[in-house]
């Protein structure tokens, strides 16, 4: 049927035509708003993908394909992506890379092969990656690479080529002697020697960082030739494992920079790494993992001998309460015990490193504040996170006056004494989170002059008294929020002038006052109905308020209440005319009245979340004209009609995760103009015609994302559970319009969905369809009515109404006696006029196209061509005569074009080539008029009639 092909035709040409970067992707999704603008970064990872999708954008920066099932990269796969700058094909069963793959591929920058099947680095596999400056080939079956392999890979300085088969060290040579090598991680491969004589470099390598951990059968690491002079990482830990490793550097100055060390191997004997140490001249950084054994041995004396050593490492080694040695490393300056199973830390251990900055002791068994620390006058940075201090004293960090930033996270601190931080004058980040506290003692009113950040969140606190924070004159940042909290006191944040982070826990109940914080930016309020009450404060917001720099609000309201916590809350929102980011999370009851945020000219970031939002009404956003992002995340929204009318023409970004949308009504995004990503996660969808429009929106449309669409599922019908909505085949929707389109409401939906398009693209064949089909209709009804009473209909334009009056009337009606419908003369008036023009085209067995450059531009002539057309296909008569009236070159008709396949199949009658003939001519139409009906009947008789080819051809 004429109408349903052409709405497909419709639907289809509306996916084909126009967009040509629609931001759906079948599989993958657009991050959007990634900095840097350019960006365009696509997420394909975890999807079972058994080939590259050919959908991706062209202009893709960064495309992340981990997790799939891919098995072979080809030529074509990333052909079109010029662009590309990060690739990442991680955790696939790449086993073939074609030759020339990344051909196109000269700005790819990074290239993540890792985690696959491959065995064989063939010639040609990397040519064109001529920028490329990261190759992760890791974890891979990797055991022959062609000795050209990396050859054109200038930019190249970190190739990764850890838990491989590599077996041979002379494999790797082309490596070393890449101009820009600077990183080559070769861990975990099966060497069983390294030596510097089997690489015959013809020049030294710019490497400075070489990995040989975990190579477990490394049994001799030898560099007997000045062929790494810029190296300063070694990384032998683990390795050697089977037979031990024989170390042989003949010349100190071979390995003269390194300064980096790392060594983890217990089974290695002890003189074997002593001598490995000595023949290193400027070591300033060893790591040593696992090497309690050696530890005991005495290893760390022969270690502190080395003058130039700056950085020890001891990191993973059971330490427990062994007296270690240390005392000798007093050249030191920065010492990491941290996961060393410390209980202790004897007393006299470090007190001699007299130029220690930084020491760490995380995640150990600690009980106190190691007593050597108060002698550390040059410590600056102390980590003493997770361990088990329950009280800190005076005089803890007596002399560690320089500190300037201390974390004593996760212990057991109770209470804080007046006198603990009273010398650390200099510090400037105090880190006492998840602890005990429930008293500070008057700890923070003097002192700590230069305390710019404090964490005292998840503590155990139950009141904050007025001028608890008064000494701590610099303060920017503060974090009080606790689970537990009882009390703040009005004044309880007084003095704090230039703090501009508070993040705070307060009982609904509680009247607090933050007035006086004039550089406050970012406020975050925890308010708790832990204790069933919902008083709301008697005091008016502008008395506890007034936060004229805020621009961060952010409100949380923990437990089930009754009332509006901050109420009301366009006066509390008026003491904060800076706003530009406001978040309630479980604050509101029911949606904020209109005139909520009509004091924030500047909001531009909204959430209200965790609230019953189902009344929600356009006007809320009206006093808001710059918002960007809207977060209306489980909030029980049933449709999107709150947007008709909301007017947010700046609004970018749209979150309504968790909500109660069954069916989407995209068309009310359209009072969205600059959005372009849109987050419909956790949705009850039906997977049904009622969201047809919406899905091929979400697949077509070139400005919004709809976040992870492909991952929605199906709530609805029940038998489509487990179902993906974007998988719904919409084209039956489209299909089934035949007869049925103009009773079904679904095909109303997609009408209007069209409308626009065909607005512009397709009016006339969709004005066709519908009066062919009117036609048609009609016409069954008329087949009944009677035969033909007149000999021809004659189609003309008003602009050639003088010829047909003056000429064609006179021969045809007069000389020749034919019974003629004129639509001026015949047609019954009061009828529409379409029921006229098809009556007359029935009723009459010729149609008679005046043809003129005026009846081609004319709406209803052409029609009544069509129409005349259609009998032919109808009744198989054909009743089609063309007049040219004048020359119509073919490229006027080109537009025209069933009137161009007509003149191209046919003949027709030419007035002005008759002109001299004017007998030869009407002669010709009587013949014509004369003919039956049955198709292809009349060419032959109108043989004096120039060939069409040569006329408007
Ligand atoms: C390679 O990098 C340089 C410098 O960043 C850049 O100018 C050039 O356009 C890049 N080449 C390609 C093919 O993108
Ligand atoms: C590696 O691949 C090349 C080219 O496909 C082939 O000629 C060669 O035999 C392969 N080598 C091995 C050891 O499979
Ligand atoms: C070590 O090598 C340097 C330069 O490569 C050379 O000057 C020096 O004599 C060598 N020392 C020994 C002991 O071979
Ligand atoms: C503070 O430092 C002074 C001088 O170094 C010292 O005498 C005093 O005991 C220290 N006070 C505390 C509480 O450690
Ligand atoms: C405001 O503070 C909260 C809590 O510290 C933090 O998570 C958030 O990122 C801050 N916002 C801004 C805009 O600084």
């Amino acid at each position: 049927m004429a109408p349903s092909r052409l709405l497909l035709l419709a639907s289809q040409l509306l996916l084909l035509l126009g967009f040509s970067q629609p931001y759906f992707l079948t599989n993958c999704s657009l991050s959007h708003g990634s900095s840097p603008v350019w960006a365009v970064a696509v997420d394909c990872g975890g999807r079972q993908l058994l080939s590259v999708p050919a959908d991706l954008p062209p202009g893709t920066t960064s495309l992340f394909f981990s997790y799939n099932r891919l098995q072979a990269v080809s030529r074509l796969d990333f052909r079109s992506m010029r662009r590309l700058r990060r690739l990442v094909l991680s955790y696939n069963r790449i086993a073939r890379v074609e030759q020339g793959s990344f051909l196109h591929q000269g700005a790819l920058e990074t290239l993540d092969l890792s985690y696959n099947l491959l065995c064989n680095l063939t010639e040609n596999m990397f040519q064109g990656l001529s920028n490329l400056t990261r190759l992760d080939l890791s974890s891979n079956q990797i055991r022959v690479l062609h000795p050209i392999v990396f050859r054109l890979l200038t930019s190249v300085h970190t190739v990764l080529l850890e838990s491989n088969l590599l077996r041979r060290v002379e494999d790797v040579q082309p490596l070393l002697l890449l101009p820009n090598i600077h990183s080559l991680k070769l861990a975990s491969n099966l060497f069983t020697s390294f030596q510097s004589s089997d690489l015959p470099l013809t020049q030294s390598s710019a490497l400075e960082t070489l990995d040989l951990s975990s190579c477990r059968l490394l049994e001799s690491f030898g560099i007997t030739t000045p062929v790494f002079p810029c190296l300063r990482c070694l990384d032998l830990s683990m390795s050697g494992v089977q037979s031990g490793l024989r170390w042989d550097v003949t010349n100190r100055t071979f390995l003269r920079s390194v300064s980096q060390l790392s060594f983890n191997e217990p089974l290695l004997p002890l003189d074997n790494v002593l001598h490995v140490l000595q023949s290193l001249d400027s070591l300033a950084e060893v790591q040593l993992n696992y090497v309690e054994d050696w530890i005991r041995g005495g290893l760390l004396d022969t270690l502190c001998l080395i003058p130039t050593l700056r950085t020890l490492v001891l990191v993973y080694n059971h330490l427990g309460r062994s007296t270690l040695g240390l005392a000798r490393c007093s050249q030191l300056s920065i010492l990491d015990l941290s996961w060393t199973y410390l209980r202790t830390l004897p007393e006299g251990s470090v007190r001699s490193m007299k130029r220690l900055k930084v020491l760490r002791l995380q995640t150990n068994f600690l009980t106190e504040v190691p007593k050597d620390v108060g002698r550390l006058v040059s410590l600056r940075t102390l980590d003493l996170n997770d361990n088990l201090i329950s009280e800190l004293r005076c005089g803890d960090f007596g002399d560690a006056a320089g500190l300037t930033d201390l974390d004593l996270g996760t212990n057991r601190i109770a209470k804080l004494d007046g006198c603990a931080f009273q010398n650390l004058t200099r510090l400037r980040t105090l880190d006492l989170s998840h602890n005990l506290l429930w008293t500070y003692g008057g700890t923070f009113r003097t002192g700590l002059q230069s305390l710019e950040r404090l964490d005292l969140s998840r503590g155990f606190l139950f009141i904050l008294h007025n001028g608890d924070f008064q000494g701590l004159r610099s303060l920017r940042y503060l974090d009080v929020s606790s689970d537990h909290i009882g009390r703040v006191q009005q004044k309880a944040f007084g003095g704090l002038k230039d703090l501009e982070t508070l993040t705070v826990s307060i009982p609904l109940d509680y009247e607090c006052n933050f007035r006086g914080l004039r550089r406050l930016r970012n406020l975050t309020v925890y308010l708790s109905t832990d204790r069933g009450q919902t008083r709301p404060p008697r005091a008016s917001p502008q008395a506890l308020y007034e936060l004229r720099s805020l621009k961060t609000f952010t409100v949380v309201c923990r437990g089930f209440h009754f009332g509006i916590p901050l109420e009301p809350p366009e006066e509390l929102l008026q003491t904060m005319p800076g706003l530009e980011a406001f978040a309630a999370i479980n604050a509101f009851t029911s949606a904020p009245r209109p005139d909520t945020f009509r004091y924030l000219p500047r909001l531009q970031n909204l959430t209200l979340g965790k609230t019953d939002l189902s009344d929600l009404e356009p006007e809320l956003f009206h006093f808001v004209p710059d918002l960007q992002t809207l977060d209306l995340s489980e909030t029980s929204l049933r449709s999107l009609d709150f947007l008709s009318g909301a007017d947010l023409f700046r609004l970018r970004s749209l979150s309504l995760r968790d909500n109660r949308l069954v069916t989407v009504n995209h068309t009310v995004l359209r009072s969205l103009p600059a959005l372009v990503q849109l987050d419909l996660t956790g949705n009850p969808f039906a997977c049904d015609c009622s969201n047809a429009a919406f899905i091929e929106w979400a697949k077509t449309n070139n400005q919004t994302q709809v976040v992870n669409a492909h991952e929605y599922g199906c709530a609805f019908p029940p038998s489509r559970h487990g179902a993906r909505l974007m998988d719904f085949d919409t084209q039956s929707c489209f299909l089934d319009l035949g007869l049925v389109c103009f009773a079904s409401s679904g095909a109303l939906v997609v009408l209007t969905l069209l409308a626009s398009f065909v607005h512009h693209f397709l009016r006339w064949q969709m004005l066709y369809a519908y009066r062919l089909f009117l036609a048609f209709l009609y016409d069954r009804r008329r087949k009944r009515a009677g035969p033909e009473r007149y000999d021809a209909f004659v189609s003309y334009n008003v602009h050639d109404e003088d010829w047909v009056y003056r000429h064609l009337l006179p021969e045809l009606e007069g000389r020749q006696g034919w019974r003629l419908c004129l639509h001026h003369r015949d047609f019954q008036p009061g009828r529409p006029i379409l029921e006229n023009i098809t009556d007359a085209i029935y009723s009459s067995r010729k149609t008679l196209c005046v043809v003129s450059r005026r009846y081609l531009q004319s709406e209803w002539c052409s029609r009544e061509v069509q129409m005349a057309s259609f009998r032919l296909f109808d009744e198989q008569k054909d009743v089609l005569v063309l007049l040219f009236l004048e020359d119509i070159p073919s490229r006027y008709l080109s537009p025209y074009h069933r009137m161009r396949r007509l003149v191209k199949r046919r003949t027709y009658l030419s007035w002005t080539q008759a002109a001299s003939h004017p007998g030869l001519f009407w002669d010709n139409v009587r013949r014509a008029l004369e003919t039956g009906d049955g198709p292809g009947q009349d060419a032959a008789l109108l043989t004096g009639v120039p060939d069409p080819r040569q006329g408007p051809e």
